[in-house]
Formats: structure tokens, C-alpha cells, sequence
């Protein structure tokens, strides 16, 4: 059966790997990306629709998830890709610092604003997150912005740890209403990622060794496709986080639920 599946970060990387895997096998794939040549070139590419919002920009955010409602009354799938690590620590002009906001308001914001198509579709939400979630993060519901100790590592590692916690509660709040939520880690990935970061992972991923080392976009779209369009006997578990096929805990504070009442409140959503 076809499946209409939404993804964010598909103007590149693994993202547009995923979009191109699914369309060849039949799925109605939407394409959201945040440069409009690199997202149009992808989707006219592939015959599909095609959706452009930068993400440190919310009110983008708010007409993509009006615009995505009023085309897509059904929705099987949405992908929330989209993802960068950034340089120095930077406001947006919705008054965040931007990793927090691009990484993790964002998508909250989008599968919020589409909540009621998501449910009435008993749709399933991926988030590609990242092991940065394990590593790197320093989660303080007190800082959420990233003001005191700011890296751009640690920016990261906590937004995609918010990822796993917004994935959880998704599954908690919602799963007896027929929605599924899903976060994972692609594994090292040889694309444009982190590439104008100055970062330590940024000048990573300005050398050959990703491309030596790391994964192919299509490969690593394979973590992403498992959850999108399981094969039979492949199945996962809603509200858990996966690397390379398993379910793996993540060490974090309980403050799952906290984390989306402080979320609703910052992003002035009324829905608890
Ligand atoms: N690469 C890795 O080793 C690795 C490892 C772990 C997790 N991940 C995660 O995997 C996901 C995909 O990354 P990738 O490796 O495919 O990287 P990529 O090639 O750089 O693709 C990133 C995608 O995110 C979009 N994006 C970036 N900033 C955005 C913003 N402000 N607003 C809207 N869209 C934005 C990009 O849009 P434009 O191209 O249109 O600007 C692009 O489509 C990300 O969430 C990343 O954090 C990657």
C-alpha cells in the first residue's frame, strides 16, 4: 500500500536518499528542505511535491505545518530530519539560540501544528536523532537555551536528547490514540553535514575521513527506511530510540514530561 510520507531535511544527505529509495518503490513522498534551488532540484528530480522552511525562522515553521495540513489531510509518515550543528552560539530572531531551536522547537512545533492530521491518520513520527544524545549532552531544563557553557557539541548532543525525550512522550501521550513515534541514529554519514560548523566536528567533516570512513547517504537511509516501511518481521518499538537496529537507553534525567510542558510554553502551544 502507498504510503504519503513527509520529510523534513530531504533537500540533501540522507534525507533525499530516503526520499529517492521511497519514490522508486511507490510511496508519495513530500520534500521539505530549507534552501529552495537544492529542495526544488530534488523534487522536480522525482516528480513530487515539494515544501521550503528555514527552521530558525518559526513563523516558516507554522506555514509549512499549514500548508502541509490544508494539501495532506492524510499523512502515514513524518519524517522530522531536518538537522545541523552549528558555530557560535547565535539568537534567532524568535529569541532562541538556534541549535535548540532548529534541532528540537522545530520539529515539536511541526508535529504539534499537525497533530490532528497525525492522529486521524494513527500516523507514525521519526526523528533522526543522533548518538550526540548519549555523548554529548548536558541537559539542564533551567538552560534550555544554551546560555551558560555553551559548545556547539553540547548544543547539539542536547537537542537531539530532547528528540528522545519529545519521542517518548509522543508515545506516551498519544500512542492509545493510534499514533507511533520512533527516534534513531543514522551512524556516521559521509554528506554535507557540519560542513560550515566551526566545531570540532565541523573540521571532522572538512576532511577526507568521512568520506573514507563514514557511510553513503543511501546507506545510511536504510536506518531510516526500517521504521518508515518495515519489512515483515522488522518491527521496533514505539516511543524507543534505535542505533543500527537496536532499542538502546539513553541516560537522561526523567524530566521527559517537564521537558514538554516548558516546550508548549516557550512555543505558546495550548495543546498539554
Ligand atoms: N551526517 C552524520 O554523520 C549524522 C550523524 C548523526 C545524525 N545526523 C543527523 O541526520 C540528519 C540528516 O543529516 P545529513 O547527514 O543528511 O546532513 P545534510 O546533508 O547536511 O542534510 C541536512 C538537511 O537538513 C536541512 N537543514 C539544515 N538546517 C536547516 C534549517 N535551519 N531549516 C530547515 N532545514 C535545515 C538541510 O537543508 P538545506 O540543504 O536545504 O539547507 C538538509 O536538507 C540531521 O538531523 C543530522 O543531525 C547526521
Amino acid at each position: 500500500m502507498p504510503k504519503t510520507i513527509v520529510i523534513t531535511g530531504a533537500s540533501d544527505g540522507l534525507g533525499a536518499a530516503a526520499a529517492r529509495q521511497l519514490v522508486a518503490d511507490g510511496h508519495r513522498v513530500v520534500v521539505v528542505g530549507r534552501s529552495e534551488a537544492k529542495t526544488k532540484a530534488v523534487a522536480d528530480e522525482l516528480g513530487v511535491r515539494c515544501f521550503v522552511a528555514d527552521f530558525a525562522d518559526l513563523h516558516q515553521v507554522r506555514t509549512l505545518a499549514a500548508q502541509l495540513a490544508e494539501h495532506f489531510p492524510h499523512i502515514d509518515v513524518l519524517v522530522n530530519n531536518a538537522g545541523a550543528i552549528l558555530g557560535e552560539r547565535r539568537v534567532t530572531a524568535d529569541g532562541f539560540e538556534e541549535t535548540f531551536q532548529v534541532n528540537y522547537l522545530a520539529p515539536f512545533l511541526l508535529t504539534n501544528l499537525l497533530l490532528d492530521t497525525l492522529l486521524a491518520s494513527r500516523a507514525l513520527v521519526v526523528q533522526t536523532s543522533s548518538n550526540a544524545a548519549r555523548l554529548s549532552a548536558r541537559l539542564d531544563l533551567d538552560d534550555l537555551d544554551n546560555a551558560r557553557n555553551y559548545s556547539p557539541v553540547r548544543a547539539y548532543g542536547n537537542a537531539k536528547l530532547q528528540l528522545v525525550l519529545f519521542t517518548r512522550q509522543l508515545h506516551d501521550r498519544y500512542h492509545g490514540q493510534g499514533l507511533s513515534a520512533v527516534a534513531f541514529h543514522p551512524g556516521g554519514v559521509a554528506s554535507n553535514f557540519a560542513r560550515t560548523s566551526r566545531s570540532p566536528v565541523g573540521s571532522l567533516f572538512r576532511t577526507p575521513v568521512p568520506r573514507l570512513f563514514f557511510q553513503s547517504p543511501d546507506k545510511a537511509a536504510r536506518q531510516l527506511l526500517r521504521f518508515v516501511t518495515p519489512a515483515s518481521g522488522d518491527g521496533f518499538e514505539s516511543g524507543a530510540y534505535y542505533e543500527n537496529g537496536t532499542a538502546r537507553t539513553v541516560k537522561a534525567p526523567p524530566v521527559g514530561p517537564q521537558l514538554w510542558e516548558a516546550t508548549t510554553a516557550l512555543l505558546g502551544l495550548d495543546r498539554k
